[in-house]
């Protein structure tokens, strides 16, 4: 505006102050384009003829000959339009270019009196910079016409102190030098100004040096620095202002002119995008610069395919703290997965179940369209099924691992491994949710071990577990001899050489154990041996202590066993009926392991029991007697028939005989279920009385046992047999004058005739006296043919050596009274 109003008021100046003979053309229209100049006035006045350009202030060019045709006029005006051979990008000439003007009424031309600028102002037209000045200076090239009409051909005015013209590059007086497309030197500098093409007066165009640009982005937090590399941030900072998010930055230099500049002291904790304006000297970028702060991540959890579930990111900007409803969108291999929460170190999000699994799948971690980047060399990426194990424990003999991803029993293995140990385990559960896993650890000889989990060929961080010390008693230990195995497991090895367990049964003895030792180099556990007290029965409690560790287990006394009955021939006593039962560890006393024998189904009384030998005592006189033994409701041995031994008669005293009547005491074995007994006396030839006696049959509670199953006299022949068991107590009323006669005792099945002295009536007697001996002829004869002429010749002299004794001495205190004549038991038989 300025320059206008100077530019019409020296065209005043001049219109007024000079006289010419010629008068000053009055241009009432310019119009002009690229290939067109036409001026208009009123056809009364002069006008424009010719151009004279001038290339300084004397020197006319000769070399654009050119004229207006000035022949239209239209109404009141004439229409001047210039004609030249040459093209208009030839058209140059300096602020001294003159027209020549024509007077309307004569033919004079004036050609000295007028400059160009005076009559008329053609302005440039379309005026292209190619490009902006950079703010380090250089070479514009510039096109458009009427460039240099009046302006210094090689110079180019400008607004910018100290207004030294640019430099047009060019010889312009060359022919093929085109005027409509120039190329200025810029020095260096910044900001806005005006160009002039018309030499210092007008043909103006506000341009700049070219704007701020952005080409590197370099962000160094461990320094809080950020450096901009770029162009056109010219030299000098109190001119250049940098804006992140449209903050502007404090603290800044250039740090290499021109191209770049630090911001220091900068601080960004958040992820995602950041914009980026520099204004130099006014002049600012042009594109919208962002720059993203990505998330940085450094790991990132696995989940299992078929359940999905929540991967864990670690990393930093991982939330936005400035604003935290930004929310990332997360992406897994081609899978979104969908945020949880977030801090900024540690990010959430749950992962749907796939069909398929997958290994090193990509992820970003997306802020507003920021992606995520890795931080170290290699890109972080997700594999699907990665097991893991946080933690382990041992209880009960059963491991825990805690962990993730631990898949199937098809997929998945354990190993226990040790220097020494280096076991699979292929048995174990795992959790509908793969996050927890049990199996039964096996024997181990250590206590620590290593745990290896492997998945899908995956194998992973290990653990350590310590089981405690557990044992197992190998044996049984007989009641006679209390000698404990223990095999332990799970000890401190390898074992420290000094140290012995201790053994603590009931709340009794302590002893000491032997030295743990391994039975060989490839046994699982090591062994100890320790010393308990007898005893018998089942599930008894002790402690075993070991180094610091006590554990509680049980152990068992061997039960019975059962070999046989032994009953002789398998015979039995009619009297007594005792039932030997051989065997081991029959002293075993707890009901489980209990010995018990029935005969006929009925109970029998145990009557004395050691290690080896049970015998029983069967109350009922029958037979035969079918057996059968059970250690506890076990049943070891049945139908073992045991018939009666057939009885023996091996003490006959003489016959007492006083005023109440007469009495023997017969001693023999097996000698119940007597049916008939009496006393034949010969008072002369052929004529005999008979006496019937009344027998009581005392039996022995405790007969001899080795009597029944080791007796060799009774093992090969009765003959000579002289102890007895059972005893006869008989007696009859009648007096008796006689001195011997035949005395007749019936059992079931045998008959007996002994040959025996009375004694004289004396007043009493109750000792056996050894005058008589017995004469063994047992007959089988039933009862009915019992006669005094098979009575028994042999009236031996053997004497029987315990007749000296005491019945009642040896018999037992249980009496069976047994009435002779009766039999009533004979029915059974
Ligand atoms: C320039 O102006 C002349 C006369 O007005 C016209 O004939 C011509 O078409 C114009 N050329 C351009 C490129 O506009
Ligand atoms: C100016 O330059 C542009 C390209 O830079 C070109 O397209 C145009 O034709 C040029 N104009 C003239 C008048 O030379
Ligand atoms: C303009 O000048 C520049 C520099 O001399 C040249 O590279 C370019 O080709 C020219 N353009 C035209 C349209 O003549
Ligand atoms: C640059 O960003 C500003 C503010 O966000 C916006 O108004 C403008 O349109 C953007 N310019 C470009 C070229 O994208
Ligand atoms: C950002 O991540 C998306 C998805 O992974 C990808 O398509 C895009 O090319 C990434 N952009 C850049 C700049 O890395
Ligand atoms: C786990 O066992 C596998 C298979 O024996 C083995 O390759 C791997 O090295 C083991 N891992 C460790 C940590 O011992
Ligand atoms: C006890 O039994 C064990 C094993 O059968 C044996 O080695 C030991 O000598 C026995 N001890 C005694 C005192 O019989
Ligand atoms: C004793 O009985 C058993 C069967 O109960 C039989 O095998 C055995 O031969 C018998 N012994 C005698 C000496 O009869
Ligand atoms: C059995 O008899 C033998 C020899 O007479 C004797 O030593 C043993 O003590 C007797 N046994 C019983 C249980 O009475
Ligand atoms: C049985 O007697 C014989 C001979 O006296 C003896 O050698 C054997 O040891 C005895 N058996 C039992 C079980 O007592
Ligand atoms: C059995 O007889 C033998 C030899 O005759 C004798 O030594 C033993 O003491 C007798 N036993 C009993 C219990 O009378
Ligand atoms: C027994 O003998 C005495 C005298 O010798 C006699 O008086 C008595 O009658 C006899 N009695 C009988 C039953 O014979």
């Amino acid at each position: 505006m300025i320059l206008k109003t100077i530019l019409i008021f020296s065209f005043l100046v001049s219109f007024f102050s000079t006289a010419h003979s010629i008068e000053k053309p009055f241009v009432i229209e310019e119009i002009h384009n690229e290939t067109s100049l036409i001026f208009k006035f009123y056809k009364e006045r002069s006008y424009i003829s010719r151009l004279e350009m001038y290339k300084d202030r004397e020197t006319p060019r000769t070399d654009f000959p050119n004229y207006f045709d000035c022949t239209l006029i239209i109404g009141e005006y004439r229409y001047c339009v210039l004609h030249s051979d040459l093209p208009f990008s030839r058209l140059w000439g300096s602020i001294y270019s003159k027209v020549c003007v024509r007077d309307v009424s004569s033919p004079r031309v004036d050609c000295i009196s007028y400059k160009i600028i005076d009559v008329s102002y053609v302005a440039p037209v379309n005026v292209k910079f190619t490009s902006l000045p950079p703010t380090s200076g250089g070479d514009v090239v510039i096109n458009g016409s009427f460039l240099r009409f009046v302006g210094g051909p090689n110079k180019l005015d400008h607004s910018i102190p100290p207004f030294n013209p640019f430099y047009v590059k060019g010889d312009f007086s060359d022919p093929s030098f085109n005027c409509n497309n120039i190329t200025v030197t810029f020095p260096p500098g910044s900001g806005s100004f005006w160009v002039f093409f018309i030499d210092g007066v007008s043909g103006e165009y506000l341009i700049s040096y070219a704007h701020p640009k952005i080409s590197g982005f370099i962000v160094d937090l461990s320094k809080n620095v950020i450096i901009i590399d770029g162009d056109n941030f010219f030299t000098n900072k109190s001119l250049v202002q940098v804006y992140f998010d449209d903050i502007q930055q404090q603290n800044i230099s250039i740090t290499i002119s021109h191209t770049q500049i630090q911001v220091i002291n900068f601080n960004r904790i958040d992820p995602g995008p950041m914009s980026v304006l520099i204004t130099v000297n006014g002049v600012q970028t042009q594109n919208n610069y962002t720059h993203c702060f990505p998330s940085i991540i450094t790991s990132i959890s696995s989940v299992s395919n078929d359940l999905g579930g929540i991967v864990t990111i670690k990393g930093s900007k991982l939330s936005s703290t400035s604003n935290s409803s930004i929310i990332p969108s997360i992406t897994i291999g081609n899978k979104q997965c969908k945020f949880i929460k977030s801090t900024t170190t540690e990010l959430e999000c749950k992962l749907d179940p796939n069909i398929s699994s997958g290994k090193k799948l990509s992820v970003d971690v997306n802020f507003n369209g920021c992606n995520s980047t890795s931080s170290g060399s290699s890109p972080v990426t997700f594999t699907y099924n990665i097991p893991a194990l946080s933690s382990g424990s041992f209880s009960n003999g059963i491991v825990t691992l805690i962990g993730e991803n631990l898949g199937n029993n098809k997929e998945s293995f354990i190993q226990l491994y040790t220097n020494e140990i280096n076991i699979k385990i292929e048995k174990f559960n795992i959790s509908s949710d793969q996050k927890s896993l049990t199996f039964k650890l096996p024997h181990l000889k250590c206590k620590s071990f290593n745990i290896n989990f492997t998945r899908n060929n995956i194998s992973i961080n290990t653990i350590s577990i310590s089981a405690s010390l557990s044992n197992n008693v190998i044996n049984k230990p007989s009641v006679s001899n209390g000698t404990l195995f223990i095999e332990l497991y799970y000890i401190d090895c390898p074992i420290s050489s000094s140290s012995k367990p201790t053994i603590t049964v009931g709340n009794s003895l302590t002893n000491q154990c032997s030295i743990p030792l391994l039975k060989s180099s490839t046994s699982d556990y090591y062994e100890t041996t320790c010393l308990i007290p007898f005893g018998t029965g089942i599930n008894r409690q002790f402690a075993l202590k070991y180094n610091s560790e006590l554990v509680n287990n049980i152990f068992s006394y061997a039960p019975p066993i059962i070999n046989d009955i032994i009953n002789k021939d398998n015979k039995t006593l009619s009297c007594g009926s005792i039932i030997t039962v051989s065997g081991n560890n029959l002293l075993t006393n707890d009901e489980e392991f209990k010995v018990k024998v029935l005969a006929n189904n009925q109970d029998t009384t145990i009557i004395k029991q050691d290690e080896n030998i049970l015998l029983v005592k069967y109350d009922i006189n029958e037979s035969p007697l079918n057996v059968s033994v059970f250690i506890g409701n076990d049943l070891i041995k049945s139908n073992v028939i045991l018939t009666f031994l057939q009885p023996i008669i091996t003490v006959i005293p003489n016959i007492k005989n006083n005023k109440d009547g007469i009495s023997i005491i017969i001693g023999g074995i097996s000698l119940s279920n007597i049916i008939n007994s009496s006393l034949t006396l010969s008072l002369n030839d052929n004529l005999n009385t008979i006496i019937p006696l009344k027998c009581n049959l005392q039996c022995s509670l405790f007969p001899n046992d080795t009597f029944y199953y080791n007796n060799t006299v009774l093992s090969s022949n009765e003959i000579h047999i002289t102890n007895y068991t059972d005893s006869l107590l008989c007696h009859s009323n009648s007096i008796i004058n006689e001195t011997s006669g035949v005395l007749n005792i019936q059992f079931a099945q045998t008959s007996f005739h002994y040959d025996v002295k009375i004694d004289e009536i004396e007043s009493s007697s109750s000792s056996f006296s050894q005058s008589s001996s017995p004469s063994s002829s047992p007959s089988s004869s039933p009862p009915s043919s019992t006669s005094l002429s098979s009575s028994p010749s042999s009236s031996s002299s053997s004497s029987i050596s315990g007749g000296s004794k005491s019945l009642s001495g040896t018999v037992a205190s249980i009496t069976i009274a047994c009435v002779a004549v009766v039999g009533a038991l004979v029915a059974i038989i």
